[in-house]
C-alpha cells in the first residue's frame, strides 16, 4: 500500500523521492498522464519492471462474449473492455552492454515529479550497472492538452564519471503481454494480443504501426518521430515488424557530454476510416507537433494549465496535505475529461483498466458537476457523447419493454456492458443522473443552443423512460418499482427515494424544456398530453417514509429489514461483497454507499433541515463505504447537518483515496469520482453550494482545522470567487453583469465593483452520529 509519505507534501507537485518497486502498480496510476483522448500510465520509460503496462485511447475497446451460467432474456450478450493500445512511451537503454533495469545494479537516486502547473512528469535517476558504469537519466513526459492526438517524451542520458557506450531504443510496441487477472471483479478482463497488425513502417526517425481490433473492428494508428542530439559519431537506425517499430541510437559518451532524444508520438483511431486515411491522420498530427517542437508543446501545456488553474484552483489554508490532494484531484479530473470530446469519461479516466475502462453514473453525478463550474465545454462534450449513444439506449429500452431511452449502467461505446442485472440494468437512476447533468450545465451556462440541440432530446427520452417504468396506483400515487438505487447493497427494490426524487426532477425538467423549445419538441414527437403526463407522474411521485422513526426510507420497506450484524463482521471482511453472498446483503439494513444521503444533497430542497439531520443520523450507522463514491457525499451532508469534524474526516478520505491507496486497488486506475468528490466535499460541503433552478446558494462554514477556503466558479459567463474564513465569507465577481446568489438563505447581488463580505451564522451542534464498527473514517477533523 502506498502511504502518502511516499510523496512529499508540496502545494503544486507530487514528488516521489525514492523508487519502491512494490509500489510501482499504484504509482503508475498516480503518475498517469492523460488528456481524455490519450492516456499513458506512469510506467517506467524502459517498460520493465511494471505493474501494468497501459496506453489507452478514449473509446478504443474490444468486445468479448459475456458468459452466463444461466442466461435470461435481455441479458447483454457482448461486453466491451478497454485495451492496452500501442505503447509509445518506451525508451530502453543499454549501458556498456547492460540493459538499464532497476532490478539489477545499484540505483543511487530516483525521483519522479508530477508538476500540476506544467503538466509534465519528470524522472531523474542515477544508476550504476552491475559492471560498474554509472549513468544519469532524465526523462520528461507529456500528454498534450492542446494537441489532443499527441504525447511526447524528452529523454537524456549522460555518464557520471567515465566514458560509456550507450544504445537507446525508442519504440512503438503493440500487444504487450499483460499480467493476469486476480479475481477481483473490479479489475479488468485482460485481453491478450487484441490487435491485429495491418501495417508497419520505419524510416529515419519516423516510425508507425497500424493495427485493428479483431472483433470491434477499430483501426488504431500510432506514429512517432524523433530528434536526436548527441556527440559526433552518434548513429541512428530504424526497423519495424508487425508489433514493433524501433529507432536505435548508438553513441559513445564522454563525461560532460550527453545524448538527448525528443520523441513525439501521435495516435489516431477510427471505426470507419480506411488504412490510408488513418495513416495520414497519424502522420498529420505528428507533422503539426513537429512544427511546434518539444519546447512549444511544453509551453502550450503550461498555458493551458495556467488558464485552467485560474478558473478551477481551490485554495485550502490549514492542511497542506489536503491542499496538495485537491490540486492533484483537479488535475486528474481535468486529464480524464478535458479532451474526451464525445467519448465516455471512464470511472478510472485513462489511468488504468479497472472496471474494464467503463463509464458509469460516476461521470454525470461526480465528475460533471466539477467540470460544469470549471471547464463547461468539457461537460457539453460529455453530454453530447451520451446523446450520440441514444440509438443504443433506445434499442435497449425497446428490449426491456420500455419507452424512451434506457442508458447503460456501464459502457464504453453505448451498449449495456453489465452482465449483472441487479446492480446493472436495474440501476435505472443513471438516466436521471444524465438529466440532472443536463439541467445543471444549462443553468450554469445559459447555453440555449446546447439545450435545444442536445438537452431537450436527452430530457425527453429519459422522461419517457420514467413514465413507462413507473405506474400510478389506484390512489393516483406514482411508483417506480423494482429498481436499484446508488446503494448496491440493496437491489431491485420498490420506490428508491433517490431514484424517485431524481426521476421527478427529470420529468419536470423535460416538461419545462419542451415548453421552451416547442419546435424541437414537435420533432421529437412530444405533444401536450405527453408532457402533461410527465408532470402528473412527477407531482404524484411516491416517497416512502417511516412515520414511527420520522425518517425517509431508502426504499419502501427498507427500515423494516433486519440490521446487518456489524458487531460480528471483522475488519478484514470489508468490502462485504467480496466476503458475503449478495442474497444476504440485499435483505439486510446495510448501505454500501450514500444513497438516501446522496438524495439529501442532490435533491436538497425536498428535505427540511430537521429531516436532513434525522436521516443522516439514521443512515450513518448503516453505511459501510464499500464504494469510494460514498465519503464525499457523506462529507457534504455531515457539513450541512452540523458535524464539521466528521465532514472533514470524509473529505480527507475522498482526497487521499489514491494517494494513500485506501481501497488497495489504485493499481487498476485512479478513482476519478472520488477525486472529483474532493472538490464536492470542499465546495458543496464547506462552501455549501447548491444550485437548484436559477438559484445559486452558498451556506459556507469551515471546520476548525481550516482557516481559509477559496474557490472560483464559472457561472453564466462570469467568474465568481468565493473566499471563506472562519467568521465571514467574501464573494467577488471578476467582471460582468451582477449575479444574484444566496448566502445562508439571504439574497445577495454580487456586482463587479467590490467584494461582498457577509458574516457566517453559528451552526446548531448536534450529537455525533455513529458509524458501523471498524468503519469510522480516520479522525483528523
Ligand atoms: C459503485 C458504483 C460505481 C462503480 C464505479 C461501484 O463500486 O458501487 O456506484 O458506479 O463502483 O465507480
Amino acid at each position: 500500500m502506498i502511504t502518502h509519505t511516499s510523496y512529499g507534501v508540496e502545494p503544486w507537485v507530487l514528488r516521489e523521492s525514492e523508487l519502491h518497486l512494490g509500489l510501482l502498480p499504484q504509482s503508475e496510476s498516480v503518475f498517469a498522464l492523460a488528456n481524455g483522448h490519450i492516456g499513458w500510465r506512469g510506467n517506467l520509460d524502459e517498460g520493465e519492471p511494471h505493474g501494468l503496462p497501459g496506453s489507452y485511447l478514449g473509446g478504443v475497446y474490444e468486445t468479448h462474449p459475456l458468459p452466463y451460467a444461466e442466461a435470461g432474456y435481455g441479458y447483454p450478450e457482448s461486453g466491451q473492455t478497454v485495451i492496452n493500445v500501442t505503447n509509445g512511451k518506451i525508451v530502453r537503454l543499454l549501458v556498456d552492454d547492460e540493459p538499464f533495469d532497476l532490478r539489477y545494479g545499484r540505483l543511487r537516486s530516483h525521483e519522479r515529479v508530477l508538476d500540476l502547473r506544467t503538466g509534465l512528469l519528470t524522472r531523474t535517476c542515477e544508476w550504476t550497472s552491475p559492471a560498474g558504469s554509472t549513468v544519469r537519466v532524465r526523462s520528461t513526459r507529456l500528454v498534450s492538452f492542446t494537441q489532443r492526438a499527441i504525447a511526447a517524451v524528452a529523454y537524456e542520458v549522460e555518464p557520471v564519471d567515465s566514458r560509456i557506450r550507450v544504445v537507446v531504443q525508442s519504440e512503438l510496441v503493440a500487444n504487450e503481454q499483460l499480467p493476469g487477472r486476480d479475481g477481483d471483479p473490479r479489475a479488468a478482463i485482460a485481453l491478450q494480443a487484441p490487435l491485429e497488425p495491418e501495417e508497419h513502417f520505419a524510416e529515419g526517425g519516423r516510425l508507425r504501426l497500424v493495427h485493428r481490433t479483431r472483433r470491434s473492428g477499430l483501426r488504431v494508428a500510432a506514429a512517432a518521430d524523433h530528434t536526436v542530439t548527441g556527440p559526433e559519431r552518434t548513429s541512428v537506425s530504424s526497423e519495424s515488424s508487425d508489433d514493433l517499430a524501433r529507432l536505435t541510437v548508438t553513441s559513445v559518451l564522454e563525461p560532460g557530454s550527453a545524448l538527448r532524444l525528443e520523441k513525439l508520438v501521435s495516435y489516431g483511431w477510427s471505426g470507419n476510416r480506411s488504412l490510408p486515411a488513418l495513416r495520414d491522420q497519424a502522420d498529420a498530427a505528428l507533422a503539426a507537433a513537429r512544427h511546434s517542437g518539444w519546447r512549444e508543446l511544453a509551453d502550450e501545456q503550461r498555458a493551458y494549465l495556467d488558464d485552467f488553474w485560474a478558473r478551477a484552483d481551490v485554495e485550502v489554508d490549514g492542511d497542506e496535505e489536503i491542499q496538495q490532494a485537491v490540486r492533484f484531484a483537479l488535475f486528474h479530473v481535468l486529464q480524464a475529461g478535458a479532451r474526451a470530446e464525445q467519448r465516455a469519461i471512464p470511472a478510472k479516466g485513462l489511468t488504468g483498466s479497472g472496471y474494464d475502462g467503463h463509464a458509469f453514473w460516476d461521470t454525470e453525478t461526480f465528475v460533471l458537476p466539477l467540470l460544469t463550474y470549471t471547464s463547461p465545454g468539457a461537460v457539453a462534450e460529455a453530454l453530447r457523447w451520451r446523446q450520440s449513444t441514444l440509438p443504443a439506449a433506445r434499442e435497449r429500452a425497446v428490449q426491456l419493454g420500455l419507452r424512451g431511452a434506457a442508458f447503460p449502467w456501464r459502457t464504453i461505446a453505448g451498449s449495456e456492458g453489465s452482465a449483472y442485472w441487479p446492480a446493472g440494468t436495474a440501476a435505472f437512476h443513471v438516466n436521471a443522473d444524465i438529466a440532472d447533468a443536463v439541467v445543471r450545465y444549462t443553468a450554469a451556462t445559459g447555453d440555449t443552443r446546447f439545450e435545444r440541440d442536445t438537452g431537450v432530446e436527452l430530457l425527453t427520452e429519459t422522461a419517457r423512460l420514467w413514465r413507462s417504468l413507473g405506474h400510478h396506483d389506484p390512489q393516483g400515487r406514482f411508483h417506480i418499482d423494482g429498481v436499484t438505487g446508488p446503494d448496491e447493497y440493496s437491489a431491485v427494490a420498490d420506490d428508491n427515494t433517490y431514484t424517485n426524487l431524481m426521476a421527478r426532477a427529470n420529468l419536470l425538467a423535460a416538461a419545462d424544456a419542451v415548453e421552451r423549445h416547442p419546435r424541437r419538441a414537435a420533432e421529437l414527437g412530444v405533444d401536450e398530453e405527453e408532457s402533461a403526463a410527465w408532470r402528473d407522474a412527477a407531482d404524484a411521485m411516491h416517497i416512502p417514509y417511516n412515520h414511527e422513526l420520522g425518517v425517509h426510507e431508502q426504499h419502501a420497506g427498507f427500515t423494516r429489514y433486519q440490521r446487518w450484524d456489524f458487531t460480528s463482521t471483522r475488519p478484514d471482511q470489508y468490502p462485504l461483497m467480496l466476503h458475503f453472498p449478495y442474497f444476504d446483503i440485499y435483505r439486510k439494513q446495510v448501505v454500501k454507499q450514500a444513497d438516501l444521503v446522496l438524495a439529501l444533497y442532490k435533491c436538497s430542497p425536498f428535505f427540511d433541515e430537521e429531516h436532513k439531520a434525522r436521516n443522516f443520523a439514521y443512515y450513518e450507522p448503516l453505511t459501510v463505504r464499500d464504494s469510494s463514491l460514498s465519503a464525499c457525499c457523506q462529507a457534504v451532508i455531515a457539513a450541512e447537518t452540523g458535524h464539521p469534524g466528521l465532514a472533514y474526516d470524509y473529505l480527507v478520505e475522498a482526497a487521499l483515496m489514491d494517494l494513500e491507496d485506501l481501497e488497495h486497488n489504485t493499481r487498476d486506475g485512479l478513482h476519478i469520482a472520488s477525486l472529483a468528490g474532493t472538490w464536492t466535499a470542499l465546495v458543496a460541503g464547506f462552501g455549501g453550494l447548491r444550485h437548484h433552478g436559477d438559484t445559486l446558494e452558498f451556506a459556507p462554514r469551515l471546520p476548525e482545522r481550516l482557516s481559509r477556503l477559496a474557490f472560483s466558479l464559472e457561472v453564466l459567463g462570469r467568474r465568481l470567487r468565493v473566499e471563506i474564513g472562519q467568521d465571514a465569507a467574501t464573494y467577488t465577481l471578476a467582471a460582468g453583469e451582477p449575479l444574484e446568489i444566496r448566502h445562508h438563505r439571504e439574497p445577495l447581488t454580487v456586482d463587479a465593483d467590490k467584494p461582498h463580505s457577509l458574516p457566517i451564522p453559528e451552526q446548531r451542534p448536534r450529537p455525533a452520529p455513529d458509524q458501523p464498527p471498524h468503519r469510522r473514517p480516520n479522525s483528523r477533523g
